[in-house]
């Protein structure tokens, strides 16, 4: 058993911080969204991980990511060089993959630790030709949407429709027999260009070739979006989080609930309220920092009050006297109070950025 992660696409929906970045590198909880989909492969106990990466940000994603090492796996980049479609990304792969059976995981998805493992074995046992995982959404138009019959059989699968048949979304992750190969030989590019995933697995179907689907019952996010961004990170706290403090504490401060403070940081008359991670090196001063909160390397932060909020590496703010909430700061900008006249905002803001006042 192989697998496929697919780390490439242009994170547009994640704009401004994708333009600097790869957004499955997008921290949530202090770890890129990327290694949660590694860890839970190497946990199925699968090692041989092809990652499929994108000329814009290949470099970053295997420079942070490495040969697999840091996990115990063995990781093979595979460039795909335009964003043609998840099938077209299993194409550009099918040297790594040759004929073994696989998982396709796509990158930016995360799925409750666990399940993979589960349906793995599930998939393994009946030998099926795929076995696609589906998620009651609110907004199936957004999606792959799969029709299902009582018995749970797949009838048919259609990716974004207009008028949606069901409201059961395609999740990003996939298991494939190499049969699937032949299917994606067989399809055209969509309305989109892309040669769809969802088109290679309808062909399957057609073929009456053995296709399942089962309902993922635990969580399932595409961080494609701010606010997705921020729910996985509260999740991801919320569940996995564990106390352990390796910075400074003063005796001002007071340190409530699952917290983690980092080597080298340091915390000064400040209130903290878990689940929050603090990475290394932070300096935090007369702060607030509230439940759901997430402060990467080197931060600082001084006259601060933070609440459900992600703060990305040598970001810096100081001096803001109203409580920030449900944000993403990017890295290395500065949110800060200038003693100057006249009494006034002033801005230096990247393309794409959202800033709500009130
Ligand atoms: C892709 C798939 C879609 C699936 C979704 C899950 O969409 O094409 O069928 O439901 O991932 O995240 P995309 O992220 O390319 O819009």
């Amino acid at each position: 058993m192989k697998a496929l992660i697919l780390s490439g696409g242009k994170g547009t929906r994640l704009r401004p911080l994708t333009y600097t970045g790869a957004k499955q590198l997008v921290p949530v909880a202090n770890k890129p969204i990327l290694w949660y989909g590694i860890e839970e492969m190497v946990t199925a106990g699968i090692t041989d991980i092809g990652i499929i990466i994108s000329p814009e940000t290949g470099q970053e994603v295997q420079t942070k990511t490495g040969d697999g090492e840091l996990f115990g796996a063995n990781i093979t980049y595979i460039l795909q060089e335009k964003p043609a479609g998840l099938a077209q990304a299993v194409q550009v792969a099918r040297p790594f993959l040759e004929d073994s059976p696989f998982v396709m995981y796509l990158g930016d998805n995360l799925i409750q630790q666990g399940d993979l493992s589960h349906f793995l074995k599930q998939f393994s046992i009946e030998h099926q030709d795929a076995l696609i995982l589906l998620r009651s959404v609110s907004n199936p138009s957004a999606f792959g949407v799969a029709t299902v019959d009582e018995n749970g059989r797949v009838l048919q699968l259609i990716e974004k429709p207009k008028v949606p048949a069901s409201n059961l979304a395609l999740v990003g992750v996939y298991f494939f027999s190499n049969l699937i190969h032949d299917a994606i030989n067989c399809i055209q590019p969509s309305a989109r260009g892309e040669l769809e995933i969802t088109d290679a697995i309808q062909c399957l179907i057609d073929q009456q070739k053995r296709v399942t689907a089962c309902k993922l019952e635990g969580w399932w996010l595409d961080t494609g979006k701010k606010d997705d961004l921020l729910e996985a990170n509260r999740l991801i706290l919320d569940t996995y989080l564990e106390k352990s403090i390796t910075g400074e504490i003063d005796a001002q401060s007071s340190v409530i609930g699952r917290v983690q403070i980092g080597a080298g940081s340091k915390v000064i008359n400040s209130t903290i309220r878990g689940p929050v991670v603090i990475g290394n090196n932070c300096y935090l001063e007369n702060c607030f920092i509230g439940p759901y909160s997430s402060i990467a390397d080197n931060v600082i932060l001084i006259d601060t009050d933070i609440e459900h909020t992600v703060v990305l590496e040598n970001a810096k703010i100081a001096g803001i006297h109203q409580r920030i909430i449900d944000s993403v700061i990017g890295q290395r900008a500065q949110l800060t109070v200038a003693p100057r006249r006249p009494k006034a905002l002033r801005f230096m803001i990247g393309d794409d950025c959202q800033i709500e006042l009130t």
